[in-house]
C-alpha cells in the first residue's frame, strides 16, 4: 500500500481529491500516490483542459482526459459522464503514454463529445470588443461544449454508435455555426468540416480507441461495485482544475465550465454523493491562475513581481497544457477559508514547499506571507474574510496580510512531517488552523517518492 493508502477510509473505501485554488496545485502527483492504492480511478468533470504532471522512474509524463491510475496496473480508470472528451485527440494521448499506460480505460457513453466546431469557437469567442482576452481558456472547446450539452445539441460518445448520429451532427454543426456567426468569426471552411467528415474521424477514433482497449461502457455499475461495503476495492475520485475555477462556486467569469468541487463528484459519475468518504484538498504552498483578470487575482496583487518571477522560474510555473506563464500569488486566506467551507474537506495535501525553500536560498526573500483578508474601497467597510462568488473582485484590493519566515533547509529528502524545519511547521500548522483540518501530507519535489506524512 502507498504512502496515503490509509486515506482510503470509511465504508465504501473511497477518497477524492479536489483542487483547493485555481488548479495546477499537484493534484496529479498526489493522485498518483493514492492511485497506487486504487482499483478504481474516476473523472468525473473537465476533458483535456486538464494537464496532471507525474513523475517516475526518471520520466515525466501528463494526462489531459486519462485518470492517473493508468500508470497503475490493474486499476480501471473511468471517464465520467460528467466529462468532455476530445476522442482524437484521447487517442494520441494514449499512444503518447507508451508503455507507461498499464491500467485499463473505460469512458463512460454519456460523457460529451468534444468536436473540431466546439474547439473553434471556443478559440474564436474568448475576446472583449477590444480584442482583449477575457477568460483566457484552453482553447480545447471545453466551455462551447458543456453549453451545447446544456442546449441538448451535443451528442455523447455512445451517440456516435446510432444510424441517426449524422443528423444528429448536422444539428450540432447548425449550432456551433451559429455561435461562431454571433462572434463574428469568418467560416473558414477547411476549418468548419462539414459533419459528413466529423462523423467518420470520430468513428474512426473510436475505432482507433478499442484498438487500445478501450471500453465504451457506463461508469456508475463499475464504480457502484467496488464501492459496495461489502466489498474491499478501493476507489479514488480524481478531480481536475480547481474549486476557485469552478462554475457556480469560483469568481466567474473567470471559470471553467464544470464542477470541480466536491459537490460536482456525485453528478459527473452518476453516484449517490453518500459513496464518497473523504475529500482531500490539493493545495499549492503559493497561489497560481492562468488566464482571468490581472484585477481579479488579489494574492498576486499582494505580491511583489520580482518575487513571483522568481517563484515562476523555480517552481516551472508555466501550464502543463497550454505553456503558458501562470499568475503567481500568495496564498489567499479568503479563498482558502472558502475552499475548506464549500469542500469539506478531511484533509489537506500542501505541495511544492521546496520552492520556496529554494525561493529562501536563492534570493534574499525572508518571509512567506499570507493574504488575510480583502477590502472594498469604501472606507470604514468591514475586511472580507471569506471569498464568495458574486464578490466584484475587480473592485477590490487586497487588505492585510501577514508574514511568516521562510525556509531554507533542503527539504526534498524529507519524508516525515515532523522533520521539518520549524518555519515549515509554523506554516504548516498555521494553513491547518485557518483551513480548519489537517494537513495529511506535505509534497517536497515532483517525484512520487517526494512526499512526507
Ligand atoms: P477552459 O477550462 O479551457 O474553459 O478555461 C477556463 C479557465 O480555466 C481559464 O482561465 C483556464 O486557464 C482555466 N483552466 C482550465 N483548466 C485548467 C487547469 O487544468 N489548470 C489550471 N487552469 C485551468
Ligand atoms: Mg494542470
Amino acid at each position: 500500500m502507498s504512502r496515503l493508502g490509509h486515506l482510503f477510509e470509511g465504508p465504501h473505501r473511497s477518497c477524492a481529491v479536489v483542487g483547493v485554488q485555481w488548479g495546477d496545485e499537484g493534484k496529479g502527483k498526489i493522485a498518483d500516490i493514492l492511485a497506487d492504492s486504487a482499483d478504481v480511478v474516476a473523472r468525473w468533470q473537465g476533458g483535456p483542459n486538464a494537464g496532471h504532471t507525474v513523475c517516475f522512474d526518471g520520466g515525466e509524463y501528463v494526462t489531459h482526459h486519462l485518470p492517473v491510475g493508468v500508470f497503475h496496473a490493474e486499476t480501471t480508470n473511468v471517464i465520467g459522464c460528467g466529462c468532455v472528451v476530445d476522442l482524437e485527440a484521447l487517442v494520441e494521448e494514449i499512444e503518447s503514454l507508451g508503455p507507461a499506460k498499464q491500467g485499463s480505460i473505460v469512458i463512460d457513453p454519456n460523457a460529451t463529445v468534444i468536436t473540431p466546431w466546439h474547439r473553434l469557437i471556443d478559440a474564436g469567442h474568448d475576446e472583449d470588443e477590444e480584442g482583449e482576452d477575457i477568460v483566457g481558456t484552453t482553447n480545447r472547446g471545453i466551455g462551447p461544449t458543456y453549453a451545447s450539452r446544456a442546449s441538448r445539441v451535443a451528442l455523447r460518445v455512445g451517440d456516435l454508435m446510432r444510424d441517426d448520429a449524422g443528423l444528429m451532427l448536422e444539428r450540432l454543426f447548425d449550432w456551433c455555426v451559429s455561435r461562431a456567426r454571433a462572434d463574428d468569426m469568418t467560416l473558414d471552411p477547411d476549418a468548419f468540416v462539414p459533419p459528413s467528415d466529423v462523423l467518420r474521424h470520430l468513428r474512426g477514433a473510436l475505432d482507433e480507441l478499442k484498438d487500445h482497449d478501450v471500453r465504451i461502457e457506463p461508469g456508475a455499475p463499475i464504480l457502484e461495485a467496488s464501492l459496495r461495503t461489502d466489498v474491499a476495492d478501493r476507489v479514488l475520485f480524481e478531480g481536475a482544475q480547481g474549486t476557485m475555477l469552478g462554475l457556480r462556486a469560483g469568481n466567474y467569469p473567470y471559470v471553467t465550465s464544470s464542477t470541480p468541487t466536491a459537490a460536482g463528484i456525485a453528478a459527473g459519475c452518476n453516484i449517490s454523493p453518500g459513496r464518497v468518504d473523504r475529500t482531500i484538498g490539493v493545495m499549492k504552498a503559493y497561489t497560481t491562475r492562468v488566464g482571468g483578470s490581472d484585477e481579479a487575482f488579489l494574492c498576486g496583487r499582494a505580491m511583489d513581481d520580482y518575487v513571483a518571477e522568481q517563484i515562476r522560474d523555480i517552481g516551472g510555473e508555466y501550464g502543463a497544457t497550454t505553456g503558458r506563464p501562470r499568475k503567481v500569488g500568495w496564498l489567499d486566506g479568503p479563498a482558502l477559508r472558502y475552499a475548506a467551507r464549500v469542500n469539506g474537506f478531511d484533509g489537506v495535501v500542501v505541495t511544492k514547499v521546496d520552492v520556496l525553500a529554494e525561493l529562501g536560498r536563492q534570493t534574499d526573500v525572508e518571509h512567506v506571507d499570507f493574504l488575510d483578508d480583502y477590502r472594498s474601497n469604501d472606507a470604514g467597510e468591514e475586511p472580507i474574510c471569506t471569498f464568495e462568488p458574486t464578490l466584484d473582485a475587480e473592485a477590490l484590493t487586497p487588505g492585510s496580510t501577514r508574514s511568516s519566515p521562510i525556509w531554507t533547509e533542503e527539504v526534498r529528502t524529507m519524508r516525515r512531517r515532523d522533520r521539518a524545519p520549524e518555519p515549515l511547521r509554523a506554516f504548516l500548522d498555521f494553513v491547518a488552523e485557518q483551513m480548519e483540518t489537517d494537513v495529511a501530507a506535505v509534497s517536497v519535489g515532483p517525484d512520487r517518492e517526494a512526499i512526507a506524512t
